[in-house]
């Protein structure tokens, strides 16, 4: 896939579709020692804070990617075209606990730019995060109690917020300069 280098300044995207109906890989880890796990995302944001472009990512305790996230200082997120939608269903569905998950998606992870979280060569859209900042869901701070119900298991989110460092992707993603 050939992706561009894009200011983040001049990055365009719709985050929610991006989000909710895109969907989009979560990688943590290190490419260079072959210790990652990716698991697909649908619940997050884009944004800035404390003056940086941030992403924003929420992992449930039990995920094998839990572990990467919190042992490794970085993350990618990818997102791809429709046709690797059923793709990113299996890496959504299956652990990496138990098995390879990137071999049996057919994607190549290959080295970021700026962290050593990789990315995949099939992507549309690449982001790299340092990671600035984790909090726990506190259910107590729910303000519509509906919002609990996406817990029936008590496994509240961690969140996490990554400053993004570089962003690559189609021309598409690049907003022309005036
Ligand atoms: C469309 C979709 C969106 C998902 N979004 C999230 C999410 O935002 N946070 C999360 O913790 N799990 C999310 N999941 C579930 C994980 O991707 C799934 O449990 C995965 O198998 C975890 O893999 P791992 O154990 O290798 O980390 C989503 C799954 C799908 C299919």
């Amino acid at each position: 896939m050939a992706r561009i280098s894009i200011p983040v300044d001049r990055f365009v995207t719709t985050p929610y579709s991006l989000w909710e109906d895109q969907w989009l890989l979560l990688t943590s880890g290190d490419f260079s020692s072959g210790k990652f796990n990716e698991m697909t995302v649908s619940w997050g944001a884009l944004g800035s804070m404390w003056g940086r472009p941030f992403a924003q990512v929420v992992v449930r305790p039990h995920r094998y990617t839990f572990e990467f996230m919190e042992q490794y200082p970085t993350f990618t997120l990818c997102g791809f075209p429709p046709d690797f939608r059923p793709d990113l269903q299996l890496l959504g569905s299956l652990s990496g606990r138990e098995t390879d998950k990137s071999i049996q998606a057919h994607l190549t992870p290959i080295a970021a730019s700026k962290v050593a979280a990789p990315v995949f060569a099939e992507a549309a859209l690449t982001i790299e995060c340092k990671k600035i900042y984790w909090q726990d869901f506190d259910p107590t701070h729910f303000l519509d109690p509906n919002l609990d119900k996406n817990y029936p298991r008590k496994d509240y989110h961690r969140v996490y917020y990554g400053e993004i460092v570089a962003v690559f992707g189609e021309s598409t993603y690049l907003r022309p300069s005036a």
